[in-house]
């Protein structure tokens, strides 16, 4: 008897990949053995995203090439998973009646009972797929509390949950005996995290304090709940890496009123300078939404302005995309997609000078960096601040700290001699 392949496709953020992680390690459990390569696949996982609709037409397309496949092989079972699966159920159902289970996000605990139904007992079904990964997620809370008013996530995903930091610790634990170097603790709003008592910055001395963990990453963060005890916590805590991403999303006080995010545009500014003297050698990076209803050019230009006075490491800038059930879906002031377009690409082509500008100091110098895969020849690996470094190497280095001599910068990535 053959193992069944699996394949998962995951869309959107971070907290799918560790929803989809979850998944492989249940089907992993079951006997089932994943495949990079769709076409080869006995069960397809689509894990969907609905923060933007960019995220939900992406899903459908892949679906509509599955149903291909499935008709070629009608034995082909797909499974359609996470935030757009929780809310739009009922139209992907009737949509795509091909598929044949769909799993809202705040149902993932039920993956392995679903899944069953359609898989039999597999021959090696005690083989446990051997974790090597350099880094891991960690979902530390779920869910939202906020209500940002141009965000569905609160509305798919439900209230904000802290994790018990037992459980945390536990998983941390096993990720780390296997191998892994990294952790990355995942959350809407890490900073909210509060579990019997335990507030984030403890839960990052917990983590810190079991030996072999080398580096700590977390995302995302508020600005409403950055606290001063966590910045320096992160000053002082040289395994927690020196990256932080801090959404802004617009530079305009009106608007950020209107979002709903709870900060001036003044507060975040006294509150970025803060960390970064604080904590010298961080890099911040943000994401700014362009085109929220009622958004004039004197609000972008505000956007404009904040991104040349801040100077972020990395800026993701996202057109608005109006989601179902958001308070911001009901205003009419909406903002042309042609002036959406303009200011986006103004932004863009901006912040992209002010990203290689920043990486441009990295020139010469030789940074440590962590390996996380090596590909034909050439390695890719990151440092603290969460650049990405590619350097070429005949040697096997992943999972290994090396040093390497930058020699080229781009806004978004660097490459470089390895020392
Ligand atoms: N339209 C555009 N961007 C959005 N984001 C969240 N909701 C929307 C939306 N409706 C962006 C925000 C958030 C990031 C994860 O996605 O910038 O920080
Ligand atoms: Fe959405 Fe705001 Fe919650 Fe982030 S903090 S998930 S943008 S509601």
């Amino acid at each position: 008897m053959k193992n069944i392949k699996f394949y998962i496709e995951t869309i959107g953020c971070q907290m799918n990949v560790n929803d989809s992680d979850k998944m492989a390690e249940v089907l992993s459990e079951k006997g089932c053995l994943r495949t990079q390569d769709m076409s080869q696949a006995d069960i397809v996982i689509v894990n969907t995203c609905s923060v933007r609709f960019s995220a939900e037409h992406k899903a459908y397309s892949l679906l509509g090439r599955l149903k291909e496949q499935k008709d070629i092989n009608p034995d082909l079972i797909i499974g359609v998973t996470g935030c757009m699966a929780e809310y739009a159920a009922k139209e992907i159902k009737s949509r795509c009646k091909y598929v044949d289970f769909v799993l809202g996000a705040k149902k993932v605990d039920l993956f392995s009972e679903t899944v069953s139904k359609y898989i039999s007992v597999q021959p090696e079904s005690k083989y446990k797929q051997e974790n090597s990964e350099v880094f891991k997620y960690i979902t530390i809370m779920r869910g939202c509390s906020n209500f940002c008013s141009y965000c569905i996530v609160p509305h798919v995903r439900g209230p904000e949950v802290s994790i018990d930091y037992n459980q945390i610790l536990k998983e941390v634990n096993e990720t780390i005996d296997a191998g892994t170097k990294e952790i990355i603790l995942l959350g809407q709003n890490v900073n909210s995290y509060n579990y019997n008592g335990v507030n984030f910055t403890q839960l990052l001395q917990k983590i810190s304090q079991i030996d072999k963990v080398q580096r700590i990453r977390f995302m995302t963060n508020h600005p409403k709940d950055f606290s001063d005890e966590l910045i320096d916590e992160i000053a002082t805590n040289k395994k927690i890496c020196r990256h932080i991403h801090l959404p802004l999303q617009s530079g305009s006080d009106n608007i950020l009123k209107a979002m709903n995010r709870k900060y001036t545009y003044e507060q975040y500014k006294n509150l970025y300078e803060k960390i970064k003297n604080k904590i010298p050698d961080i890099n911040i990076t943000s994401d700014i939404i362009i085109g929220f209803p009622g958004e004039t050019d004197s609000d972008f230009q505000d956007t404009f302005n904040a991104s040349r006075q801040l100077q972020f490491g990395g800026l993701f800038i996202f057109k608005y995309s109006p989601r179902p059930k958001t308070y911001a879906a009901k205003l009419k002031n909406t903002v042309p997609l042609e002036t959406i377009k303009k200011r986006h690409t103004l932004l863009l082509e901006d912040s992209n000078i002010i990203s290689k500008n920043i990486n441009e100091k990295y020139i010469d110098k030789t940074i440590e960096v962590l390996v996380e895969n090596v590909n034909d020849g050439i390695a890719e690996a990151r440092n603290s601040q969460n650049i990405k470094i590619f350097f070429d190497t005949k040697e096997n280095l992943k999972g290994k700290t090396v040093n390497v001599k930058i020699t080229k910068v781009l806004p978004n990535s660097m490459s470089g001699i390895l020392q």
